[in-house]
C-alpha cells in the first residue's frame, strides 16, 4: 500500500475523515476487548483447579464469568459501533469520489465519450465506489483491531508466564515474517498486475462476444478465440505462477501456526520436570491453548486486509486517470453566434497529442447560409475537421473561428445551441419517439414536436409504430431501422433550430426509398442555415456551393461540382466511379 494514494483515498471523506478514525479506535479497543474475556476463563481454570476437588468453595466463578461474558459484548457492540462509524464515512467516501470523476468528466471535450473511456468512467463510478466501502468499511477497522490484538497478547502473555511467553513468540514471529515474505518482495505489485490481468480478460471477453456475429458470418473457428484465449492463459499463468511463488512461504506460514501447540506441549514438559509443579504449569498452558485460536484469527485477518489495502493504490490510480484530462476551458462572457460563419486557419489536430495528426494545416471558410459538402476517401479526416467546430476536440494548432470570434471564447452552451450535429450513427435513448425528439427543445410544443416529425419524413414510422409518439424505443420489440433512426434524428435537430448544421451522413441505408426521404426531411433542416455536409454519395453535395476533398488528413482539392469536375483531378475520379457503382446498382436491379 502506497501511503500517497491512502491518503489521498481518505481525504475524499472530508469532514467524515473523524467518523473512519472514530471507527478504527473503536475497532481497535474492541479487539483489547476480545482479548480480555480469556484472562477471565483463565481465572475460572485456575479457581477450579486451586480448589480441586471441592468446587464448593469456589467463589468469584460467576463474578468471572460475569465478566466474561460482559466484555465480550462490550467488545462486540464496539465492534458495531465501529462498523458503522466506517460505513457511513466509506459511503461519503464512494459518493464524494463519484462526484469528483463526474463533475471532472462534464468539463471534458465530448469527445472524451468514446467506448473505451466510459468502460474506465463506469470502472470508476461502479467498481471503485464498491472496493472503497469494503476497503474503508471493513478491511481497515479490521486492520487496525489486528494490529492492536497481537500487543495485547504479547503483553499478557508475558505477565502470566514469562518462558512460555516467549516460546509463544517465536511462532508468532515466524509467521509474520513469512507473510510479508508473500506479500512483498517480488509479490509487492501483485495485487496491480492482478487487477491488471482481471481487467484485461473481462473486456476481451466483452470484445469477443460482441464480434461473434462477425465470427459467424465469416465461419471463423478456433483462430477467432485467439486473443481471449490469450489472454485466458495470460491471467492463468499469472495467478498460477504466483501460487507457486507463495507455495513455500505459506506451508512455512502454516507450519508456524501449528508448531505454536507442539511448541507449548514442549516447553511445558521441560518446565515441568525442570519446577516439578504441575498444576500451575497446566494452568498456564491452558490459558495458551485458549490463545492459539485467537493467534491463528488474527493472522488469517492481517492476511486479507493487507491484501485488500493493497488495492487503495488502484482505486486512485482508475481516478486520476480520468481526473487528469484536461478539462476545457470554456469562456465566461456573453459572446453569441449571430450569423454561423465558419473559418478555420491552418488548423492541426491530433487524436494521440503528438506528431501523428489527423487533420494536418486545414484552411477554408464557410459564409452565412452557404452549404459546404466535405468529401474524400474513408479516414480522410472530415469527421474529425467537422467535430473540432462543435469542440468535441480542442485544435493543438491553428485558429477556428465563429463569426470572427475564437470558438474557445464563445460561451459552451452558446456553442451547443447553436451548432447541431447529426451524427453517422446516430443514438436514440430507451425512452419514448416523443422525448426522444424533444429533449433538443424541452419547452417545445406537441405542435412543434409534430412538424418537426413531419418535415423530417418520419409520418410513416409513428404510423407503424403501436402507441404513435409514446411508443417506447428498444422496448417491447420495437426497434428501428438505420434509416429511420436517421430520420428521426433529423427531426430532433430541426427542432433545436441552431444557426449552424453539420451533417454527417451514414455511410449505409442506401435504399432509394429512404434516401429521398432524408434528402427531404434534409431540405427542411438545412432552410436557411450554414451547413457542412459530410457526403459518401456524391449526389448529395452535387448543388453545395463549395466542395471540400479531403485525403489523408489534408484538403487537396476545392470548390463547386462543375470547378472540380472541369479540374478533371481526385474530385472527378471520385465523381466518375461513383456514377459507375449507381449504373452498376441500377443493373442489378434491372435484372432482378
Ligand atoms: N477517436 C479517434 N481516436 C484516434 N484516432 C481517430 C479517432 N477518430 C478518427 N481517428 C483517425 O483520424 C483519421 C481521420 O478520421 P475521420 O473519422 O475524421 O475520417 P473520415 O474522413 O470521417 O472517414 P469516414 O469517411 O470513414 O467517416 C483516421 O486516420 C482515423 O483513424
Ligand atoms: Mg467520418
Amino acid at each position: 500500500m502506497k501511503q500517497k494514494s491512502f491518503i489521498q483515498l481518505l481525504k475524499y471523506g472530508n469532514k467524515h475523515l473523524i467518523l473512519t478514525i472514530l471507527g478504527i479506535v473503536l475497532s481497535a479497543v474492541s479487539a483489547v476487548l476480545a482479548v480480555i474475556p480469556y484472562i477471565f476463563l483463565w481465572n475460572i481454570c485456575k479457581e477450579l483447579i486451586d480448589v480441586y476437588p471441592n468446587f464448593q468453595n469456589a467463589v468469584n466463578i460467576e463474578s468471572n464469568a460475569l465478566w466474561a461474558v460482559g466484555t465480550s459484548i462490550a467488545s462486540i457492540l464496539l465492534y458495531f459501533l465501529g462498523l458503522i462509524c466506517t460505513h457511513l464515512a466509506a459511503f461519503r467516501v464512494a459518493s464524494n469520489m463519484r462526484k469528483v470523476a463526474i463533475k471532472h468528466v462534464m468539463k471534458l471535450p465530448m469527445g472524451f465519450f468514446n467506448e473505451q473511456q466510459t468502460g474506465t468512467l463506469r470502472k470508476v463510478i461502479d467498481e471503485n465506489a464498491a472496493e472503497t466501502e469494503t476497503l474503508l468499511a471493513h478491511n481497515l477497522p479490521d486492520l487496525a483491531g489486528t494490529i492492536v490484538t497481537p500487543i495485547a497478547i504479547i503483553v499478557i502473555i508475558f505477565v502470566i508466564n514469562p518462558i512460555l511467553g516467549a516460546v509463544s513468540l517465536i511462532p508468532i514471529i515466524w509467521s509474520i515474517i513469512t507473510l510479508f515474505q508473500m506479500m512483498g518482495g517480488n509479490n509487492s505489485g501483485f495485487m496491480k498486475k492482478y487487477m491488471e490481468a482481471l481487467e484485461k480478460m473481462s473486456s476481451e471477453a466483452v470484445e469477443y462476444v460482441r464480434g461473434i456475429p462477425v465470427v459467424k458470418t465469416f465461419n471463423q473457428t478456433v483462430y477467432s478465440f485467439k486473443s481471449f484465449k490469450k489472454v485466458i492463459n495470460d491471467y492463468g499463468k499469472f495467478a498460477s505462477d504466483y501460487a507457486l511463488s507463495c507455495r513455500k512461504p505459506y506451508t512455512w506460514y502454516t507450519i508456524a501456526l501449528n508448531l505454536y501447540f507442539a511448541l507449548l506441549v514442549i516447553s511445558a514438559t521441560i518446565m515441568f520436570l525442570v519446577t516439578g509443579n504441575p498444576l500451575s504449569i497446566l494452568l498456564d498452558v491452558i490459558f495458551y491453548i485458549l490463545f492459539t485460536p485467537l493467534v491463528v484469527t488474527m493472522m488469517n485477518k492481517i492476511m486479507y486486509a493487507t491484501e485488500s489495502v493493497g488495492k487503495t493504490d488502484i482505486i486512485i490510480n482508475r481516478l486520476n486517470q480520468i481526473l487528469n484530462i484536461k478539462p476545457m476551458e470554456i469562456a465566461n462572457n456573453n459572446n453569441k453566434i449571430i450569423n454561423g460563419e465558419i473559418k478555420f486557419e491552418n488548423v492541426y489536430f491530433s487524436y494521440t497529442n503528438d506528431e501523428k495528426y489527423a487533420i494536418q494545416d486545414v484552411s477554408f471558410e464557410v459564409k452565412k447560409g452557404e452549404t459546404i459538402g466535405f468529401v474524400g476517401p474513408s479516414g480522410g479526416g472530415k469527421t474529425t475537421t467537422a467535430s473540432l467546430i462543435a469542440r468535441f476536440f480542442d485544435r493543438n494548432k491553428g485558429k477556428i473561428t465563429i463569426d470572427g470570434i475564437d470558438i474557445k471564447d464563445i460561451p459552451f452552451t452558446e456553442l451547443m445551441n447553436k451548432v447541431a450535429f447529426v451524427f453517422q450513427d446516430n443514438r436514440l435513448f430507451h425512452d419514448t419517439l416523443y422525448n426522444n425528439v424533444k429533449m433538443a427543445k424541452p419547452n417545445a410544443t406537441d405542435e412543434e414536436i409534430r412538424k418537426a416529425l413531419s418535415y423530417a419524413q418520419c409520418d410513416d414510422i409513428i404510423e407503424k409504430l403501436p402507441d404513435g409518439l409514446n411508443t417506447v424505443i428498444g422496448a417491447g420489440g420495437v426497434y428501428l431501422s438505420g434509416g429511420e433512426m436517421q430520420r428521426i434524428a433529423i427531426a430532433r435537430t430541426i427542432l433545436k433550430d441552431a444557426q449552424i448544421i453539420i451533417f454527417d451522413e451514414a455511410t449505409a441505408f442506401t435504399d432509394p426509398e429512404n434516401e429521398v426521404k432524408i434528402q427531404k426531411a434534409f431540405k427542411h433542416l438545412t432552410k436557411n442555415k450554414t451547413v457542412i455536409m459530410i457526403a459518401h454519395r456524391l449526389s448529395t453535395i452535387k448543388d453545395a456551393d463549395k466542395i471540400i476533398v479531403f485525403n489523408k488528413g489534408k484538403i487537396i482539392e476545392r470548390g463547386n461540382h462543375n470547378e472540380l469536375l472541369e479540374k478533371n483531378e481526385f474530385y472527378a475520379k471520385m465523381w466518375k466511379n461513383y456514377q459507375k457503382s449507381i449504373s452498376w446498382k441500377i443493373g442489378g436491379e434491372v435484372k432482378c
